[in-house]
């Protein structure tokens, strides 16, 4: 096979930031994706209907006056804190400004100081969601200081995703960017009311990568990848056709500066060249009929929305990822696998 033509695919979870980061990323993800789940950890975080509606007006502004941006909805998601208000939640989900809810655990990783101390004071919160089909979004690691950093994830699933099943059974729930065969087998067991996002540098990496020969701040990312038997089930996964995974880039991007630095931040900004890395892995797998459900049917079916119109098409050549991409505030940003070529294009 050396073309592939599938029904236009969505992004499920993706970090816009504001400024001139948003202004220098949004093109990327706007061209290869009808819809994108946008994340609320902006500086000053997403926490409630006005703010994420002044958000959604500020990427509507910021999407370059060209064909394949045309018609790009981002949905916006509300983060959740401490304070979060049940009723401001089913409000805006109701009036069509938040799609989802997004849980960060306190501290878990980049701008999520304002994240959830303890989830039991937002039962409230999650029965309104419950009653009105809102998803709940987890980053699903654990904080403690104790728990090796390799663990945060499974022990997650052990600590706090399984009870919250049981008690809100009812509550979709979206474990985030999923790096363990723990949560691959969690989600599975659970599929009726759980899904998961899998970015595509989860698929391409393991633990060796991030330090193989040095240190590789690129490859650095919340939650950490893991050991090759956890990377390999995630391959399975994402490939199998089960309509509980789906793709969610959790493009990520930080000025280079702050990658590479004495105390280098989590985040792989992998926005560029989304689809042609996913295609890549579908076709190490042999798997590329099952590319179109990952990309562009399982995620829309499990948030309940209509699938998009139109297609989009992927040739067997040769491209090269960009080395830098610059912002105009001066600073740049560097693309996962920058310089290197894949084998997939995606034709604009
Ligand atoms: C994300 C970011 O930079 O906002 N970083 C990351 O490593 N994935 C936050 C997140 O999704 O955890
Ligand atoms: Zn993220």
């Amino acid at each position: 096979m050396d073309e592939i033509i599938i029904r236009r695919p969505d992004d499920w979870h993706v970090h816009l930031r504001d400024g001139a980061m948003l202004d220098a990323v949004l093109p990327f993800t706007a061209r290869q994706f009808s819809r994108a789940i946008i994340m609320p950890n902006l500086a000053v975080p997403v926490t409630t209907a006005a703010l994420a509606a002044d958000y959604r007006r500020k990427i509507l502004q910021a999407l370059p006056d060209e064909k394949t941006c045309e018609g790009f909805v981002p949905l916006m998601t509300c983060y959740l804190t401490d304070e979060t208000s049940a009723n401001d939640i089913s409000q805006g989900y109701t009036d069509g400004v938040f799609a989802a809810a997004k849980l960060y655990p306190a501290n878990a990783t980049t701008n999520s100081a304002h994240g959830v101390t303890d989830i039991n004071e937002l039962d409230a919160v999650f029965e309104g969601m419950q009653d009105i089909g809102m998803p709940l979004l987890v980053h699903g690691e654990v904080t403690d200081p104790k728990v090796d950093i390799f663990d945060r994830e499974a022990i997650y699933i052990e600590r706090v995703l399984t009870s919250l099943t049981k008690k809100f059974p009812k509550l979709k729930i979206v474990m985030e960017h999923v790096t363990t065969k723990d949560a691959v087998d969690f989600v599975r067991a659970h599929q009726n009311q759980v899904a998961a996002t899998i970015t595509a540098h989860h698929l391409m990496l393991n633990r060796n990568d991030i330090f193989q020969g040095g240190i590789h701040p690129h490859r650095y990312c919340l939650p950490i990848a893991k050991r090759e038997v956890h990377q390999l089930a995630l391959r399975e996964a994402a490939t199998s056709g089960d309509t509980c995974f789906f793709l969610g880039t959790d493009t990520a991007p930080h000025p280079l500066s702050d990658k590479e630095a004495s105390c280098g931040c989590a985040g792989i900004f992998t926005a560029v060249n989304a689809l042609e890395l996913y295609t890549q892995v579908f076709d190490e797998e042999n798997e590329l009929e099952k590319l179109e459900g990952f990309a562009s049917l399982h995620g829309s079916s499990f948030y309940g929305m209509g699938l998009n119109d139109d297609h989009v098409t992927l040739v067997r050549e040769n491209v090269r990822i960009p080395g830098s991409i610059p912002v105009s505030d001066g600073s740049s940003i560097r693309p996962f696998r920058a310089g290197q070529t894949l084998g997939w294009k995606l034709k604009y």
